[in-house]
């Protein structure tokens, strides 16, 4: 089972990268902010215990994504599938954490890949990202406009701003990135794991280095009892 970290500013496009990787590949895609949003969506007691935190930029505390995390890497489903993981770990203690769940459930990280992109790119990526309020699937006004302004391609339902990327918020997580998540490129560059791509391209050209770098044909071919 192959175990990926996306790690990357906020508009890096972990989460447009995900996608396409578990479509090519069949990873399971474990994304904390989705995740989070659609407990907030359903107005669960986790979804209002974290709500304020999200829509300020600040990072929700630890242990409840912890928590989450181990709750999915547990599920038969994702065992076999291997999984990529978007937007986990984000402090060093969070790592530190996701090291015992790791051992605990005998399996192991292969590669944290680190996507990175310009500042300016990452600001204008996520002002004018919007969602369906319906099926979720994501658009960006300035570099994957709707056929229709405001309307899903997919569905035809409304698209709508995340409350976290209005600029002030937007600009507040960047910041939260740089001071709580970055260090983690070098807790995880020390043991060899770390591979980079400049996440400022085209999707296609961003998916094919990912691909490239993780040496995905190696382990699709390895989960496929194909590989030498
Ligand atoms: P989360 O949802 O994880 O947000 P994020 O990490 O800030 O990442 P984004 O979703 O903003 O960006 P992305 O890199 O996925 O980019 P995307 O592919 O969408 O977290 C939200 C909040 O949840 C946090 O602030 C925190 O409060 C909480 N949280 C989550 N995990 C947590 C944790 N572990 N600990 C504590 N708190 C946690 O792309 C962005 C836009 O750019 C889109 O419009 C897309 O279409 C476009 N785009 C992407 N790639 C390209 C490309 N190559 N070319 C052109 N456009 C592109």
């Amino acid at each position: 089972m192959a175990i990926v970290v996306l790690l990357g500013p906020p508009g890096a496009g972990k989460g447009t990268l995900a996608e396409s990787l578990c479509a090519a590949f069949g990873f399971a895609h474990i994304s904390t902010g989705d995740i989070l949003r659609e407990e907030i969506r359903q107005g669960t007691e986790l979804g209002r215990r974290v709500s304020a935190c999200m829509e300020s930029g600040a990072l929700v505390p630890d242990d409840v994504v912890t928590a989450i995390v181990a709750g999915r890497l547990g599920q038969d489903t994702v065992r076999q599938a291997g999984s990529l993981l978007d937007g986990f770990p984000r402090t060093v203690r969070q790592a530190e954490l996701f090291d015992r769940m790791l051992a605990s459930g005998g399996m192991a990280l292969d590669r944290v890949l680190l996507l990175e992109a310009d500042r300016d790119l990452l600001v204008r990526r996520l002002t004018a990202r919007r969602v369906c309020s319906q099926c979720r699937t994501v658009f960006n006004v300035i570099f994957q406009p709707p056929g229709r302004d405001g309307v899903c391609d997919r569905c035809g339902a409304e698209l709508r701003q995340r409350p976290d990327d209005m600029e002030a918020t937007a600009l507040e997580r960047l910041a939260v990135y740089e001071e709580q998540t970055a260090p983690l490129v070098a807790f995880y560059a020390r043991r060899g794991v770390v591979v980079r791509v400049d996440a400022g391209r085209a999707r296609e050209v961003v998916h094919r280095d990912a691909c490239v770098a993780l040496g995905l044909g190696v382990l699709s071919a390895e989960r496929d009892g194909k590989g030498s």
